[in-house]
């Protein structure tokens, strides 16, 4: 499974790189505004910037609704950086521009998907990401993880190449889960993915090694 980090704080792109787990970086809207970056010129450096730290694909997201639009926006962030993902909304413009991206080899994430429905259009419609927010499902009372092994199995039965990139994820057994159901990729925040590390026994251990260490040093 392939890990991408959702955010776009820099230092913490550059701290998961830095483990040597990293596969990419997913991005939208609100967390660019997370961290204070505004104005199209600025915004597009950050995204090249990104590019800078990592060698995976990277997530940029429209904020067109129209399909002229969304075409216009994605061209010009797929022309920043070959790493570059263009990230449109599951509405019927963004079916139809993914359909567009995927006949000019543009790379796409088709996000804000909650439902299998939505990932089976998505497929159709040649995204080469989908996203399951399985967090905001979670949230309002409904099995994010269900919605990830329904798209698995509809996937696995036409063969479709879309990968299932699980979204909106909010803690290590998240992860684990989406390991175990068989998700792509799944993008989380740092914290998600450090929290994989710890265990109590793994500490204990640890302590216990280096004192006895000191025995014969
Ligand atoms: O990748 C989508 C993700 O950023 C949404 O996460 O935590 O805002 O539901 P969240």
């Amino acid at each position: 499974m392939k890990f991408f980090i959702d955010t776009a704080d820099l230092a913490q792109i550059r701290e998961a790189q830095d483990m040597g787990v990293l596969d990419g970086v997913t991005t939208n809207p609100s967390l660019m505004a997370k961290v204070g970056i505004s104005g199209e010129a600025a915004v597009l450096k950050h995204y090249v910037d990104i590019c800078n730290i990592v060698t995976g694909d990277v997530s940029a997201e429209v904020i067109s609704t129209d399909f002229d639009g969304i075409v216009k926006e994605g061209e010009r962030l797929a022309a920043l950086h070959k790493q570059i993902v263009v990230k449109v909304p599951m509405i019927k413009d963004g079916v139809k521009a993914l359909k567009y991206f995927s006949s000019k080899g543009i790379r796409t994430n088709c996000t804000l998907v909650f439902s299998a429905g939505q990932a089976l259009l998505a497929a159709k419609a040649g995204a080469t990401y989908v996203s399951p927010f399985i967090g905001r499902l979670d949230d309002v009372s409904t099995d994010g993880l269900a919605l990830i092994e329904e798209i698995r199995l509809i996937y696995d039965n036409y063969g479709f190449t879309t990968q299932i990139l699980a979204a909106s994820i909010r803690h290590p057994m998240h992860i684990i889960d989406c390991a175990k159901i068989g998700a792509d990729v799944a993008t989380c925040p740092l914290s998600a993915i450090t929290a994989l590390l710890r265990h109590p026994l793994t500490d204990n251990g640890l302590k216990q090694f280096l004192e006895d260490a000191k025995k014969f040093q």
